[in-house]
């Protein structure tokens, strides 16, 4: 049996104005899981939106809509932005399926019953904007640490869940399982800056919210945030359904992908309401940084001074799916903060993919085409060059295995294209357009090509699940299916000799950094 590959990003809060970085964590995913089906899992890839609360009813009713007619437009714009980025998610769940609303519901009874629920009063500041409420001592300066908004105190009836009684076993789970949570930075910050001071009870329901899951045996209350959004990542599995199927397989999750900012959510709450529950835990919870632009989280305003072009909507149609993600993935370090800027994003294409890998294929093809009509050679006659070459290259392969499986993706994918380097550079060393002039060069020059054509084969399989759009390109010209499972990666015996290549256009034409950052630039500041 397929070993099961369950991955998740958040569900992400509705919104018609989604940039290059609030699309990072599906991106990094869509390259994860398609990577893990690639090595022949069974894999699930679920994504979605948290469409409850407060702030949804005031934005429909700013553009006079229903919170379900606006909600859909937003999903329907979502869906339509992580196809142009070529994401292949297996499920989009909406919390205001069916579904989950009734799964929701028997988890929170549930927790009621099991006595980790009562109900209590509620008294703290509160961000509208970000749902939260918080203590008077984890204000900053007065206003939400999160946003730096205004907060208002308020005091209601409400639901609390006993988190306070899980300190103690989520330290326990951090010891004895060091990959709960990574990068491990992220789990002193849990400890020192959370559970430490001591958890306190967390506010689960609200009588002022009317938009959200109502609590089954209580429907003036409505489920508050957290356990609604959380629960996402089981009932979307069909978890307390009448088909628990997938749930049965898939859960638990092998890895939650989440920014930074969530964190203590994922690690503290999420644990701790599964805990309660009796259910298995995740494997894995990786926090990834921010893209920063110019240093802040969200594009720059129009008068904070020039604003970099950050739309997807805008990047893909100009520079494709494939420079824009692989521009992620190479650039920011996956775990870290890192900065998007026009000229880094257009200098990446020229240097990696237009210099690099497509100057590698396009090359390799034409002397495949002039020397030997196209056809797949053999390799009879390596030498030390070639072998010190297929020795790189197969030494990478297992470099960017191990580095996938411990998610290093940005390393990775640095991995994948030292693989096109080592070819260009073997191109310069071994210069075939001197062997084809050499009396008996022909079986050295069949050789050569051969090696250079398993090194993009290679290339192309690993590059896959980064740039779909180009690698299968590439793929498609050798007659291999681009989503097959990885074969012969770890040899140079995976053409067949005496096959024609097909033709190949350009894969990244060179691009004139000058010119198109004006374009760019001139779009945004419009
Ligand atoms: N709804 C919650 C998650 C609930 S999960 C049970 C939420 N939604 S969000 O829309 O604000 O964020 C969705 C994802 O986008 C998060 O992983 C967040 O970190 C990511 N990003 C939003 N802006 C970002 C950057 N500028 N850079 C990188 N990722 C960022 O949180």
């Amino acid at each position: 049996m397929k070993d099961k590959f369950y991955i998740t990003t958040p569900i992400y809060y509705p919104s018609n104005k989604l940039t290059l970085g609030n699309s990072y964590t599906t991106i990094v995913c869509d390259a994860i899981a398609r990577f893990n089906k690639k090595l022949g899992k069974d894999v699930f890839y679920l994504t979605g939106t948290d469409e409850h609360g407060q702030k949804i009813t005031q934005s429909a009713a700013k553009v006079g809509k229903s919170e379900k007619e606006y909600l859909d437009e937003i999903v329907a714009d979502t869906k339509a932005l992580w196809k142009l980025l070529d994401i292949e998610y297996d499920k989009f769940i909406r919390t205001t399926d069916d579904y989950h609303e009734k799964a929701v519901q028997k988890i929170f009874t549930q927790l009621y019953e099991k006595g980790y629920i009562y109900k209590g009063s509620y008294k703290g500041w509160y961000c509208t904007p970000c749902e939260s409420f918080w203590t008077e001592s984890q204000l900053a300066d007065g206003k939400c640490p999160d946003c730096g908004r205004e907060v208002k105190f308020q005091e209601e009836e409400a639901y609390f869940f006993k988190l306070s009684e899980f300190g103690d076993k989520l330290i326990d789970l951090y010891k004895s399982n060091p990959e709960f949570l990574q990068p491990i930075s992220r789990v002193n910050e849990m400890v020192n800056n959370f559970i430490k001071p001591g958890l306190n009870d967390l506010c689960v329901s609200r009588t002022s919210v009317k938009w959200g899951v109502p609590v089954e045996f209580d429907t003036d209350h409505t489920i508050y945030v957290w356990i609604d959004a959380l629960s996402n990542y089981i009932t979307a599995l069909g978890f307390l359904s009448e088909d628990e199927s997938n749930y049965k397989k898939f859960w638990p999750a092998d890895v939650h992908v989440i920014g930074k900012e969530i964190v203590r959510f994922h690690s503290i709450i999420w644990p701790a309401i599964l805990m309660a529950l009796d259910l298995p835990l995740p494997k894995r919870i990786f926090a990834h940084g921010w893209i920063l632009f110019g240093g802040d989280k969200l594009s720059k305003s129009k008068d904070a001074g020039v604003k970099e072009c950050t739309d997807p909507r805008v990047l893909v149609p100009m520079y494709s799916a494939d420079a824009v993600r692989y521009f992620l993935y190479r650039e920011i370090p996956f775990g870290s903060d890192g900065n998007y800027s026009t000229e880094a994003f257009l200098t990446r294409i020229n240097a990696d993919l237009s210099n690099n890998f497509g100057n590698l294929v396009s090359r390799t093809f034409s002397m495949v085409k002039k020397y030997f009509a196209s056809e797949i050679t053999d390799a009879a006659a390596a030498n030390a060059d070639d072998e010190e070459f297929k020795t790189s290259v197969l030494n990478e392969v297992k470099t960017v295995l191990k580095l996938m499986e411990e998610l290093d993706i940005t390393r990775a994918i640095t991995s994948i294209m030292n693989i096109f380097t080592y070819a260009n550079t073997y191109i310069q060393k071994v210069q075939p357009w001197v062997v084809a002039k050499e009396e008996g060069g022909e079986a050295r020059l069949k050789t050569i090509m051969r090696y250079l054509l398993e090194s993009i084969r290679i290339g192309s399989q690993l590059i896959y699940a980064f740039m779909p759009e180009s690698s299968a390109k590439v793929l498609n010209a050798f007659g291999i299916e681009p989503t097959s499972e990885f074969a012969n990666i770890d040899n140079f015996d995976g053409l067949e000799t005496g096959k024609t290549l097909a033709e190949l256009g350009i894969l990244f034409p060179r691009l004139d950094v000058a010119a198109e950052s004006e374009k760019l630039f001139k779009i945004a500041n419009e």
